[in-house]
Formats: C-alpha cells, sequence, structure tokens
C-alpha cells in the first residue's frame, strides 16, 4: 500500500504512543512461565508482538486479548512441547529470547521467521546458549534460522558479550533462569536493561555489578500484574516530525523514559532542539512522563559513539532530523545497524539520496548534509522503522511512502496518528 502525504504546515497536539515492544515481549514471556493469571497492561498489540503471543501459547500458555489488555495464565516454569514450528514473524527479539528460555526447557522445538529474521545473525545466541549445554542445529552450523533446540540440562557460563546487545544479553540470562550454578553476563557498553527491572518486578534472581548482571535458577515464581510504559521509539517518529515541521508543538505523554533508551534526547538537544520532558511516575520498575517538542533550527553534529546503543533503534529518524539540520551530522559506531530488520545503513543512506539529501556512507558509519529535503518517493525495505523514519523526513516538502503497511509490525495507528496531529482529519 502506497501512502502519499501532502506537504504539512504543522504538528499539534497530544499523543499517547502505543506500548513498549521490548517490555510486552519480556512481559509476555515472564507471564507464560510463571504460576498463575496475571494482566499485562496497556501492551503493544502489533505484529512482533503478536507473534511472541502466538509462540507463548503454543508452548502451553493461556493468553487472550481482554480489551486493549492480555490475560495470561502462565505455565509455572515448564514449558509444553509444541506440535508444530514457532513461527517469529519479524521479530528478533522473540527469536533470540524465546531461544534462550527453550535451552532450558526439556523440549524440542523448531524456530523460524519471515524473510529478513532468517537472514539475522544467531550465531550471537547459539554460541553461548551452546556453551550453557543446549543442543542447537540451525542453517549454517546454527549462524541462522530455522534453529532446532533441544534444551535442558544447563550449567551456568561467564560471558563476555561480543557485541552491545540487549538482545543477546537476555537470551542468556533467561535460559540462566534454568542453569546449574550462577550465570554473568558482561556488557561491553550499557544497553536496553528491560530483563533486569521485569525480573525484579516478578521476584527473580537478578544482581548487578558495574558492567556485569548476574542470575541464577528460578523456583517457580508467581504471576503479577505488569502495567506497559508507552514506546520511546514509536514517540521518537513524532518528536522529530514537531522538531522539523514549522510552527509545530506537541505532547507527548506516558512515554517510557528508561535512561537505557533515550539517547536519542541528548542528541536532539545538542542539535538545538526545542524539547523538554519530565518523569512524572515508576510504573513497575521503569520511568515514565511526558515529552515536549516544538519546531527547532537544528544544526549538525558528531554524535558520541557511546550513545549509540542507547539510541540504536532511534538512528533512521536521528537521520532524519540531520537532513534538516543546518550543517554536516557525523553518525558513527553503526555496524550493528547493518544487521536489523533491513540493513538500516544502506537503507537511510538510499531513501536520504531518494529526498535530495546528500550523504556519505561508511561500513559503520554515515555523513548526512542537511537543508535540501525535497519531496521524493519512499522504500522502507521491509522495514517499519525506516518506512516511518522516512515518512517524517519527508512531512514538510511532501512525500510518497511505498508499503506503508510495515508500520503495524511495531506502530499499527502510526498513520492514522499522523494525519490526527496534522489535522488532516
Ligand atoms: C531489543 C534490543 C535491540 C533493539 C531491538 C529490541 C530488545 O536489539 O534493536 O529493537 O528488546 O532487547 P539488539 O539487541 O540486537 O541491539
Amino acid at each position: 500500500m502506497e501512502r502519499l502525504i501532502p506537504p504539512t504546515p504543522s504538528l499539534k497536539g497530544t499523543l499517547r504512543v502505543p506500548g513498549d515492544k521490548s517490555v510486552t515481549h519480556r512481559g509476555l514471556m515472564l507471564g507464560a512461565l510463571a504460576q498463575g493469571e496475571s494482566t499485562l497492561y496497556y501492551p503493544l498489540k502489533a505484529g512482533d508482538t503478536l507473534s511472541t503471543a502466538q509462540v507463548m501459547r503454543q508452548l502451553g500458555a493461556e493468553i487472550a486479548e481482554q480489551g486493549e489488555h492480555f490475560h495470561i495464565k502462565g505455565v509455572g516454569l515448564r514449558l509444553q512441547e509444541p506440535t508444530d514450528v514457532l513461527d517469529c514473524g519479524n521479530a528478533g527479539t522473540l527469536m533470540r529470547l524465546v531461544a534462550g528460555l527453550l535451552s532450558g526447557q526439556e523440549i524440542f522445538t523448531v524456530l523460524t521467521g519471515d524473510a529478513s529474521l532468517r537472514r539475522r545473525p544467531m550465531g550471537r545466541v547459539t554460541t553461548p546458549l551452546r556453551q550453557m549445554g543446549a543442543r542447537i542445529e540451525g542453517r549454517e552450523g546454527g549462524k541462522l534460522a530455522p534453529l532446532a533446540i533441544r534444551g535442558g540440562g544447563l550449567r551456568g557460563i561467564h560471558y563476555e558479550l561480543p557485541v552491545a546487545s540487549a538482545q543477546v544479553k537476555s537470551a542468556v540470562l533467561l535460559a540462566g533462569l534454568f542453569a546449574e550454578e550462577d550465570t554473568e553476563v558482561v556488557e561491553p557498553a550499557p544497553t536496553r536493561d528491560h530483563t533486569e527491572r521485569v525480573f525484579r518486578h516478578y521476584g527473580l534472581p537478578i544482581e548487578l555489578e558495574g558492567n556485569l548482571i548476574r542470575t541464577r535458577r528460578a523456583e517457580p515464581f508467581a504471576a503479577r500484574d505488569l502495567i506497559v510504559p508507552g514506546d520511546f521509539s514509536s514517540a521518537a517518529f513524532f518528536i522529530v516530525a514537531a522538531l522539523i515541521t514549522p510552527e509545530s508543538d506537541i505532547t507527548l505523554e506516558g512515554v517510557g523514559l528508561n535512561p537505557t533508551r533515550t539517547g536519542l534526547l541528548t542528541v536532539l538537544k545538542e542539535m538545538g532542539a526545542n524539547l523538554s520532558w519530565e518523569v512524572t511516575e515508576g510504573q513497575d520498575g521503569e520511568p515514565v512522563g511526558s515529552i515536549r517538542a516544538r519546531s527547532s533550527r537544528l544544526k549538525g553534529v558528531s554524535v558520541d559513539p557511546r550513545l549509540i546503543p542507547l539510541m540504536v533503534d532511534e538512528v533512521p529518524v536521528l537521520a532524519a532530523a540531520a537532513a534538516w539540520a543546518e550543517g554536516e551530522t557525523y553518525i558513527p559506531n553503526l555496524e550493528e545497524l547493518r544487521v536489523k530488520e533491513s540493513d538500516r545503513v544502506a537503507a537511510i543512506a538510499h531513501n536520504l539520496q531518494n529526498l535530495g539529501v546528500p550523504v556519505e556512507v561508511g561500513h559503520d558509519w554515515l555523513k548526512v548534509r542537511g537543508g535540501s529535503v525535497q519531496s521524493g518517493v519512499v522504500e522502507p525495505f521491509h522495514d517499519h522503522r525506516i518506512a516511518m523514519a522516512f515518512a517524517v523526513c519527508g512531512l514538510p516538502k511532501g512525500v510518497v511512502v511505498q508499503d506503508a503497511e510495515w508500520a503495524s509490525i511495531s506502530f499499527p495507528s502510526f498513520w492514522e496518528e499522523l494525519e490526527r496531529l496534522t489535522g488532516k482529519v
């Protein structure tokens, strides 16, 4: 489906973004593992997380939609052997985290996904999970899905993550809940810490010592309700849209402001953004608050490479902001973006060029020269965040977005909300 967005004069109003994707995946998995019934409040109901609900149902949990929420009846640590393969769709977080869970279970499972997910690197999780004792087979020696897993009999390991990845960290920690002896993960740089926070919420073992995270075998644990905050990564599209569109002033409410997610706010501030935010409450271990964004004159910056793991999913929309900034923006440390839902370094460069923006590309960096955005066509490369980021980039001049339905992987109401805030409905 193609979407034509006419030139937009302004964005105004208040928005509540959908539930956080990362927290929803974890809430569904741990609610399914818990003993008894609980409600996951305000979860994200989108392509990726509906895949997780379906996979956890196949593993024996009862998950029912209850209005906006999910009612979950957990299995009490013992998952059931599914009668069919588990389809993770487009969701890397699902495949990698559930591989950790399944490594701890004495059942046979096969994980597959869509064409994009079957291209993404899985060796980063199969290597440590095999070290813990899981038997895992997969294409190219276990580097690519489909993956066949027979778990059980795990021992704890001390694992130094070769990449700063919350998914790999989480896979090892989830397996650690079923291992003899302690499991320790050392991060090369901080990444999103939702797994640690959710473990604490359920009373599961978790200890932090600097960049080392430790867990151990879990006893059956009681189900507990969990409130999902709004997704900062979804909010990011509207923040940048308001900054680059004249006469704009929007407020986002109920947004997760976990500091391991908000690196983009630091960079946008440095670019001169008229942006303020405030943490107003702590919801089940996650800071939540509101963000106000107004039209701004942005200037190019050189982004601190240490911020990238704290804004890994926001780089496409940062590139959109850079396209409107005065001068050059240099974005380093992008190696991981090559293996996301698409090769995001290439997809960003391609779409910037489509919109008339000069860009230089290295293997792990981008240099964007701002100030010359024209109307054009956006090609999402089957990637939800590329579709939304470049719809935003083209907003002030008007833009055509191909395959716009990809937004529904993480933000099904994106186009309607955009129309509402731009006054087009
Ligand atoms: C996620 C971790 C990140 C992020 C992804 C969600 C998570 O992936 O890009 O969208 O929920 O743990 P990596 O661990 O590959 O950086």
